[in-house]
């Protein structure tokens, strides 16, 4: 526990680890708190590059956990896959359910200046002519919602920094490749123009909190 805890804050600032020894002790804490650095204990993380977990389907947080820690999802400069190796088994069902039963957070206003029109057209109709699927198809109104992940209510830079990475294939984990057959269609004003629509909409609260 304590090495756990140590560990996550040694990634997230530059304080010598060997004082915070001392200083803290994680036994009895719970699995999630060591989370909270970057993720907030409620799920709802301040800065842009941790995604925000609040309200995200339990079973799509176990499967990324166990993808980070079988190296299956490699695009977090090992940050997390440090993180969910040193979670026991039997922790990563505890956390996910944590984190998936937490309030989800507000949508995320856009800058005033922002043309909202271009992202709103992929999101909700995507592009037939070019075979592009809207977004929402899955990640709204997607039969199995379990298997989709909230992107409404996120960060729009960690938003847009996924779909860099399925584009480019430094995130492979998506189930049959599907994630990185949309990415490849999107050009760049495309990925940040959908990142920063989706990032303004509601997320559902699909379990009780
Ligand atoms: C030092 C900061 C840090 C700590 C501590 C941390 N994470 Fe993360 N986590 C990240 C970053 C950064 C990413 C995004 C990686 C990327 O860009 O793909 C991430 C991504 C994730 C994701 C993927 C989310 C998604 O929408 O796909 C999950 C799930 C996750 N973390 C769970 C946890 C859990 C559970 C813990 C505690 C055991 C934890 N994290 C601790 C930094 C952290
Ligand atoms: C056919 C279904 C489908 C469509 C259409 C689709 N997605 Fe996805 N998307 C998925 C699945 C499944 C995953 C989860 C991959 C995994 O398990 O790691 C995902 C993952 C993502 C992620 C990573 C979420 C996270 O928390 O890390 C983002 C961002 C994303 N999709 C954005 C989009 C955008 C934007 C569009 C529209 C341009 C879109 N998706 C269209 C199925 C779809």
């Amino acid at each position: 526990m304590i090495r756990r805890l140590i560990l996550a804050i040694a990634l997230a600032t530059s304080w010598p680890a060997v004082a915070l020894a001392d200083m803290i002790d994680t036994s009895g804490m719970q699995p999630w708190e060591t989370c909270a650095l970057c993720h907030g204990l409620d799920g709802i993380s301040r800065m842009p590059k941790f995604p925000r977990l609040a309200g995200q389907p339990e079973r799509y947080l176990v499967k990324q956990l166990e993808d980070f820690r079988a190296m299956r999802r490699r695009n977090d400069d090992s940050v997390m896959a440090d993180n969910a190796s040193l979670l026991a088994p039997a922790e990563i069902a505890v956390v996910a359910r944590h984190f998936s039963s937490q309030s989800a957070p507000e949508p995320i206003d856009p800058a005033a200046e922002q043309d909202m029109a271009a992202g709103a057209r992929i999101f909700r109709q995507g592009d037939p002519a070019r075979e592009l699927p809207a977004c929402a198809s899955c990640h709204v109104n997607g039969a199995d919602p379990d298997r989709y992940p909230q992107i409404t209510a996120q960060h729009p830079d960690y938003i847009a920094k996924q779909l860099r990475d399925f584009r480019a294939a430094s995130r492979t984990n998506d189930p049959d490749g599907i994630m990185r057959s949309v990415a490849a269609k999107l050009a760049d004003h495309e990925i940040e123009s959908v990142a920063v629509y989706a990032a303004s909409q509601p997320r559902q609260q699909r379990r009780k909190p």
